[in-house]
């Protein structure tokens, strides 16, 4: 099975790069950061673009943000290995600045279709960005750490690990709301 699911997101990777998405940051990016881990895992998280260390090792949340990330996955028993990970928008915008809009809609078919691949329990969206494309008109501040059920898949909107970084009270927000995931995840059918 496992296998299998590898073999249809290597063939969704394929896609973006054959159709030249976003050019002009492919042609500024180091390379494609497609996604990791696991295409079993019953948990999918989604942050918003890759940064300098994700750009340069081609795999998703490798630096700072990555780090606390793994730190949170671990107070919850988990390890990268449990799950899958990977961003709304798949090469690093100049300077790390925010992806636009059409960077953001250019994107959300492939996100799409790997969560059809994968078929998740939860997916577990990190930060305003990838909250917007999946969850629209929702208010981060109002439901992180709260399971929204949206076209039949299960969401689970959290703050951003980076925010984390420069605002010290975010990062117990955060370790709460992974706190609760283990409850989350037992409840969805
Ligand atoms: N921040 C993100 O949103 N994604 C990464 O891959 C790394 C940092």
């Amino acid at each position: 099975m496992s296998s299998n699911k590898q073999t249809l997101l290597d063939q969704i990777k394929a896609d973006i790069l054959s159709q030249n998405i976003c050019p002009d940051l492919a042609e500024q990016a180091t390379q494609l950061v497609f996604g990791d881990g696991n295409p079993d895992a019953d948990m999918v998280f989604i942050g918003e673009a890759p940064g300098k260390n994700e750009d340069l090792q081609g795999i998703p949340f490798v630096g700072a943000a990555g780090k606390f990330l793994n730190e949170m996955l671990a107070s919850i028993s988990l390890k990268r290995e449990d799950i899958y990970i990977t961003n709304i928008v798949k090469y690093r915008p100049p300077n790390n600045r925010d992806p636009l809009p059409d960077e953001k809609a250019a994107f959300l078919p492939f996100l799409q279709s790997q969560l059809e691949v994968i078929q998740p329990k939860i997916v577990v969206t990190l930060g305003r960005h990838s909250m917007d494309s999946l969850l629209p008109g929702l208010q981060i501040s109002q439901v992180h750490g709260q399971p929204k059920r949206y076209n039949g898949q299960v969401y689970l909107p959290l703050f951003h690990p980076a925010a984390a970084l420069y605002n010290g009270g975010l990062r117990q927000t955060l370790l709460d709301d992974f706190a609760a995931i283990p409850t989350i995840l037992a409840k969805i059918k």
